[in-house]
């Protein structure tokens, strides 16, 4: 399957995506990467690993070039921003999400990246994790594909905390890519089998 990523960041999870079709099982190929951030560190990483690497922030032209790519499957991997219902319908559960906390806790608006670890903390939670869900019309709502627990010790602080969310990330994000390419997942209403 053609895999579109979506990204913004320093593309740790994209990096993670490219590992697993080339050195692991994820029986898919990334063959395109765009960012919303022209500087974004993931627009490097695709271009070291020859993957077209786009920079765009006009939502129809993101949409626009993901079908010229004829992607099957786009994931969201720390793209900060939130897509519009009409993108949402053009690639209907065929668009995962990885959100750094256990969903429904400490998602929606105004909580991503760091924020996000420093809420958990402040909130007094003792546990925390990473969520992989399928995108619908309202930002980490669609139905939940994988999580993973990450426990909050008592000296952690944002920056060690959102390291090992980091590594779950990874770990829960490509499994699901894997399923999914697999054609293992089926949605039931809010609830997402695996039918392994
Ligand atoms: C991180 O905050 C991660 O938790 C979230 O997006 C941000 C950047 O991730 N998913 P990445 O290193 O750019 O993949």
């Amino acid at each position: 399957l053609n895999i579109g990523v979506l990204v913004s960041g320093g593309g740790t999870n994209l990096q993670s995506i490219i590992d697993g079709t080339k050195f692991g099982n994820i029986k898919g190929n990334v063959n395109v990467v765009i960012s919303n951030k022209e500087n974004a560190y993931a627009l490097q990483r695709a271009k070291h690993n020859d993957i077209d690497a786009i920079y765009e922030t006009n939502e129809d032209k993101i949409i626009e070039i993901l079908k010229k790519y004829k992607v099957d499957l786009v994931v969201l991997a720390g793209y900060l921003k939130i897509i519009s219902p009409k993108f949402v319908s053009e690639f209907k559960d065929k668009i995962i999400n990885i959100h750094p906390s256990l969903i429904p806790s400490f998602c929606g608006g105004g909580y991503y990246g760091e924020k996000v670890h420093q809420a958990v903390i402040d909130y007094g939670v003792k546990f925390t994790g990473a969520t992989v869900h399928f995108v619908d019309e309202v930002a980490d709502n669609g139905p939940i594909i994988m999580q993973k627990t990450v426990e909050v010790k008592q000296d952690d602080d944002a920056k060690t905390l959102s390291k090992r969310v980091l590594e779950v990330e990874h770990k829960i994000l490509n499994e699901s890519i894997r399923l999914f390419c697999e054609n293992k997942l089926s949605i039931q209403g809010r609830r997402v089998f695996i039918n392994e």
